[in-house]
């Protein structure tokens, strides 16, 4: 799904940044621009600036920096579309059919239609704790499980009543048809045999991250089979892509996300102040939920069962998460069952003291093993030792995988040269990245790996020849960075001076990708460079921050460029351009192996001595 970039941009200029960042940031004007407190790290002092005529902010104390709509995507958590959704709404803009939406119009109509039934389902639901009928489901979450009202509005709770249709009969009386009502999956019609699907139960909705309802999970209120039942999976609803609670969690301002089991699980932390809590719904924890969860969140604490199924559900997230750069801990709940039972009976500060001891998941995973051994017995205690070598070439950073080698050998009292030792000999042989999906599991690769495997190991990629070692761009150095810097952000604020400068150094000449690119794009539009609609089409984060540094040039370099005097201005551009273009035949003279173009070069570098830029 893509919007085209003309409706982005339109978007974008109906909303003024000050206004926008006005609403979260108290914003005090000064000279052009406007600054305040950054909302994106603590700060005393204002470093938080916003620019009304370049449209874009940038914080010199963390570095955060975009234009209007990456302010909503990293305040708010939004995605790029809830984040341009949200502004168009702002400016009362009707956001045309994106581009490129390969689904036809009947799936999306039903799509739609889908969520409006579910969202009159949830609310038939709903209404039904306050019946007579219904009086039990609420005593059920209110004395047995202890939710407030609150709490029970807040998650939507319900209750199916025992009647094997009245959710058909009431979705009927609003107008919607079989169809539909068959494509929800709330309501099995076959022939004239007609039945709800939740029959005395009480009702979970399930909502997606724009808290829109796309199923139900629906427990018995005591113990029968089985505890709990699910909405099928549906046109709006695929269990592994949903994180139950991470409509709420998104929002959290907390800096971590804690990952549980089940829906109680989730409600009662959410209650005792956990906002940050998450479930995967009855499903493994896979991939995908990890990548929507570094959506939002760097740091995973997983806070699943005590049992084995539990324990097992953590060493299988671990991995995962590891995968997505997720950094993980694992939280200690023991005696109780899960978070559910654990707040209820020693409360949310002796929970938030777990949360704070949280143990390293390699640790708790190598604890784990450890436990299956007899550690008196020499031959255990050799296996033992070389589980822990196999599962340290997981880290494929040779300083990490060290790291890790220093603690797991002072932790578990492993010789650490011995450990140390296991380790390099298995990443000759098989390479690092190799790791195991749980305790007992084969070792599998990482992506991007061979998988045809031969014997117990799959294809080797020898050691220290990983992506990140050789696809790695060339560094550049800081000195040539900050006056690549000095030349982009001089262009962008007076793309007039681009007439000099081109001159001499184009934009290909410029070591440092992203400079290369805002110079290419002033060049390309001399007189209408814009740099929020660049900052648009920047891809990481980094980037982003990195060109709106550089394009909030003026405040960077002490004196405005408007005040600075014609003779200074030259001298200025002239050193940084020549200082740029030194650095790239310095470049090309180490790489040279031509006697003749040697020469050359040497010679460049000598005529860069009387180089000079005038204005005139
Ligand atoms: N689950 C499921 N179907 C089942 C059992 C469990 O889908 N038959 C899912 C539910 O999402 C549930 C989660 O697995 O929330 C965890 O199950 P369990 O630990 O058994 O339930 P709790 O969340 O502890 O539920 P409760 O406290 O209500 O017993
Ligand atoms: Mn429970």
């Amino acid at each position: 799904m893509r919007y085209d970039e003309s409706t982005i941009e339109q978007v974008r200029e109906a909303n003024d940044i000050v206004d926008v960042v006005g609403q979260y940031v108290r914003l005090t004007k000064k000279g052009a621009n406007y600054f305040g407190l950054c909302p994106f790290h603590g700060e005393k002092t204002a470093s938080f600036s916003v620019s009304p005529r370049k449209q874009i902010y940038y914080c010199f104390g963390c570095g955060a920096g975009g234009n209007v709509i990456s302010f909503l995507m990293e305040y708010e958590n939004y995605s790029f579309q809830e984040s341009l959704k949200a502004l168009a709404d702002r400016a009362h803009i009707d956001l045309p059919e994106p581009k490129g939406g390969s689904e036809d119009r009947g799936a999306k109509e039903l799509k739609r239609q889908l969520l409006d039934i579910h969202k009159d389902a949830a609310m038939y639901y709903y209404r039904q704790l306050q019946t007579p009928e219904g009086a039990a489901g609420y005593r059920y979450f209110s004395s047995q499980r202890r939710l407030s009202d609150a709490t029970i509005t807040h998650f939507g709770l319900g209750f199916a009543p025992k009647s094997a249709d009245a959710l058909y009969r009431y979705l009927k009386e609003k107008g919607w048809s079989d169809e539909v009502i068959s494509a929800s999956g709330l309501v099995t019609i076959q022939e004239t045999k007609i039945h709800d699907k939740f029959w005395n139960r009480v009702m979970f909705p399930i909502m997606d991250t724009n808290s829109r309802v796309i199923g139900f999970g629906g427990r018995v209120m005591g113990d029968g089979v089985p505890k709990y039942l699910n909405s099928p999976e549906t046109l709006i609803f695929d269990k592994s892509a949903h994180l139950y609670g991470l409509n709420f969690a998104r929002r959290s301002r907390r800096k971590y996300m804690l990952l549980c089991e089940g829906y109680m699980d989730v409600i009662a932390l959410h209650q005792a102040g956990f906002t940050n809590a998450v479930a995967s719904l009855g499903t493994a924890f896979n991939e995908k939920h990890a990548r929507l969860q570094k959506r939002y969140t760097d740091v995973v604490i997983l806070t699943q069962d005590s049992d084995d199924a539990g324990i097992n559900a953590k060493l299988r997230a671990y991995p995962i998460l590891y995968d997505a750069g997720i950094q993980t801990k694992v939280l200690d709940m023991s005696p109780y069952k899960d978070p559910d039972e654990f707040i209820r009976a020693e409360g949310p500060d002796a929970y938030e003291t777990c949360i704070r001891k949280a143990k390293n998941a390699f640790i708790f995973m190598i604890e784990v093993l450890k436990k299956q051994y007899d550690l008196s017995d020499p031959a255990e205690k050799t296996a033992f030792y070389n589980g822990v070598a196999d599962r340290l070439c997981m880290f494929r950073e040779p300083l990490e995988r060290g790291n890790y080698i220093d603690s797991v050998s002072h932790e578990f009292m492993i010789p650490k040269d011995e450990l140390r030792a296991l380790v390099d000999r298995r990443i000759e042989e098989r390479g690092a990245g190799i790791r195991y999906d749980d305790m007992n599991g084969r070792p599998r690769m990482t992506e991007g790996q061979g998988r045809s495997s031969q014997g117990a190991y799959p294809a080797m990629r020898p050691a220290g020849t990983g992506v990140s070692d050789t696809a790695r761009p060339k560094e550049v150095p800081i000195s040539v960075q900050q006056n690549e810097k000095l030349i982009v952000s001089w262009i962008c604020e007076r793309p007039d001076l681009g007439r000099y400068i081109f001159q001499h150094i184009r934009p290909e000449d410029l070591q440092t990708e992203i400079y290369r690119e805002i110079a290419s794009d002033v060049r390309e539009h001399p007189n209408h460079f814009d740099a929020a609609s660049f900052l648009d089409r920047c891809g990481e984060d980094d980037e982003k921050r990195k060109a709106a540094a550089a394009v909030f040039a003026e405040l960077d370099t002490g004196t405005p460029l408007d005040e600075m005097s014609r003779t200074d201005l030259e001298k200025g551009l002239t050193e940084a351009v020549r200082h740029v273009l030194k650095a790239n035949i310095d470049t090309k003279i180490t790489n040279c192996r031509d006697a003749s173009e040697l020469g050359q070069l040497l010679q460049e570098k000598n005529k860069l001595g009387s180089f000079r830029i005038t204005i005139s």
